[in-house]
């Protein structure tokens, strides 16, 4: 049931199973492109939220999804060219994964929605969004809040590029 699952920032205890998570759900992905490969650093830096603020979702002991906001200007600098938001404080929405059995149940929706309110919190002004346009479950969820500006050529994948802004909404 939605209602068991508990949501809490993810600390340095959980990268095996966070590892495990990621091993899983980008071995299932119905398309490789759907996700952007991460590196060895990038998993690394899941616990540093200097980088980025990331939420678990847990079901009892087993972390069942996480997502994240980059907050690191060297992840943020290209979108905020494309989306030609130089001028504005930017953090954006990144590495949604959820098991398959837990899929549907509005984890990934949930996790979306107290991010939007720590950015809020955090006072930026704009959150963005990447996703492959054809990712159904991520353009539906991400749709609900966010607004799609662009379809772009990403770092090599194709990407609906989407930002909503939080002074507003
Ligand atoms: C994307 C992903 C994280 C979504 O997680 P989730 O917890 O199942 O998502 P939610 O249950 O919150 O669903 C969000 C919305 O998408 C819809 N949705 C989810 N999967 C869907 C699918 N396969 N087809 C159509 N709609 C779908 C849901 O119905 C929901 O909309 P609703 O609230 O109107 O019913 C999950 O599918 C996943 O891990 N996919 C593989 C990795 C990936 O592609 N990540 C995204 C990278 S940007």
């Amino acid at each position: 049931m939605k209602d068991e699952i508990v949501y809490k920032r993810l600390s340095k205890s959980d990268k095996p199973n966070i590892d495990n998570l990621i091993d899983i759900c980008l071995k299932g992905l119905p398309r490789p492109e759907f996700f952007m490969p991460l590196s060895v650093e990038d998993k690394e830096r899941f616990y540093d939220e200097s980088y980025g603020i990331r939420l678990g979702a847990y079901d009892g002991g087993k972390i069942v999804a996480t997502g994240g906001i980059y907050v690191a200007e060297s992840k943020l600098e290209k979108i905020k060219s494309m989306l030609d938001l130089n001028d504005k404080k930017v953090c954006s929405l990144c590495n949604f994964l959820c098991l398959p059995e837990y899929r549907g149940r509005g984890i990934m929706s949930s996790i979306q929605s107290q991010l939007i309110e720590i950015a809020k919190d955090m006072n930026y002004e704009t959150i963005t969004a990447t996703a492959h346009p054809e990712n159904i479950a991520s353009m539906t969820c991400l749709s609900k809040k966010l607004t799609k500006v662009k379809i772009a050529d990403f770092n090599g994948y194709t990407r609906a590029l989407m930002k909503l802004d939080l002074k507003t909404n």
